[in-house]
């Protein structure tokens, strides 16, 4: 069962191909728009969606030849609908359905943020269900009790900036370039994690919600104050590891659950990556991650959920398509089971 996955959500264009009996992957390629954005300081959204539209039929070319295969071979092609920058999506969507009408083939619509949930299994050691989820992306900061696919209950989540967001704009603040979060990891390691005492945000209050924006505000003083960049760098860091790490610690006490998966942008840091990884074995318990290059946007997990969908009944019969810039994962249904209005 082959799946060839499109990933259009934001700044990276992907292509994916994965067989899903095998649980392997044959083809994985990403091109990040980094340098079409660097100049604006941030995404341009009608820049992405024309760039995405340039590269999409060359990387799905070439990820075809990387896997060694003709399209008569696919099976299905799964593409992400949501929630991402609406141009953007639709390009990716726009491909992946003409793709499928052409081919007379079963096209999957996908949640970006299911996606990345699922990507650790694409590891060697993969979790089983059910899991705690941290899902920390560029725009997204939830707490997430994932009982199976498309079985989703948030338990918490960030009232104001992402974490990823926290980590690009004390980078931008630092001069360290636009998306800074993995700049301002390598400059934390040459820092003292205890130079500046920031206050770790909403720990004392209960529940599992988040907040990250008065940290943000926090850097911009101490950088304003003159503090050397890779001590308020590694100060930083620390203090959103710390924060994450006591509210999993309130979440995994209230559900009961023994494995953890973290995922998104930014369950590439390899500081958040020890600690969490630290923590869950303590707990005799397992954390979860996907490979440092399946934690930011890709196609891979895109096609592995698709594939998952696929194999328990799901189709999209609609000739037409539409892309959600909002959709929650609660939103979600079990596959087959219809999407909840
Ligand atoms: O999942 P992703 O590629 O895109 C979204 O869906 O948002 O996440 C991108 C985010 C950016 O904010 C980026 O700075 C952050 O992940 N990120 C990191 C690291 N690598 C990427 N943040 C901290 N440490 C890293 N090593
Ligand atoms: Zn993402």
């Amino acid at each position: 069962m082959l799946v060839l996955a499109v990933e259009s959500s934001c700044d990276e264009t992907a292509i994916a191909i994965y067989d899903g009996r095998g649980g392997q992957l044959l083809a994985h390629r990403v091109h990040s728009q980094t340098d079409v954005h660097t100049a604006y300081g941030g995404v341009v959204p009608e820049l992405a969606a024309r760039d995405h539209m340039r590269r999409l039929p060359t990387l799905a070319r070439g990820a075809m030849s990387d896997a060694g295969l003709g399209y008569d071979r696919l099976d299905a092609v799964a593409y992400t609908a949501g929630p991402g920058l609406a141009g953007a999506l639709m390009t990716g969507a726009a491909f992946a359905k003409g793709l499928a009408t052409a081919r007379g083939l079963p096209a999957l619509a996908i949640n970006h943020l299911e996606g990345h949930l699922l990507a650790p299994m694409l590891g060697e050691d993969p979790p089983s269900f059910p899991f705690l989820a941290l899902l920390v992306s560029g725009g997204h900061s939830q707490l997430i009790e994932v009982a199976a696919v498309g079985r989703y209950r948030l338990l918490g989540e960030s009232l104001d900036d992402a974490v990823g967001e926290a980590f690009d704009k004390s980078a931008k603040l630092m001069g360290l370039g636009y998306p800074g979060g993995a700049a301002l990891s390598r400059l934390a390691e040459e820092g003292d994690p205890t130079a500046i005492p920031f206050t770790r945000p909403m720990i004392n209050r209960p529940g599992l919600d988040l907040s990250f924006s008065g940290l943000k505000t926090a850097v911009a003083n101490a950088v304003a104050a003159g503090y050397p960049h890779q001590d308020v760098a590694a100060s930083f860091e620390r203090t959103v590891i710390d924060t994450l790490e006591i509210k999993l610690r309130r979440a995994l006490d209230q559900t009961g659950l023994e494995r953890l998966v973290v995922a998104g942008g930014v369950a590439a840091n390899r500081p958040l990556r020890a600690r969490l990884t630290a923590m869950m074995s303590a707990r005799d318990g397992t954390a979860y991650f996907p490979e440092i290059a399946l934690c930011t946007d890709n196609a891979a997990m895109i096609a592995l959920a698709g594939y998952l969908r696929l194999s328990a009944g799901e189709r999209d019969p609609s000739a037409g398509f539409s892309v959600r810039a909002r959709w929650p994962l609660e939103m979600l249904a079990a596959p087959g089971q219809g999407q909840a209005a």
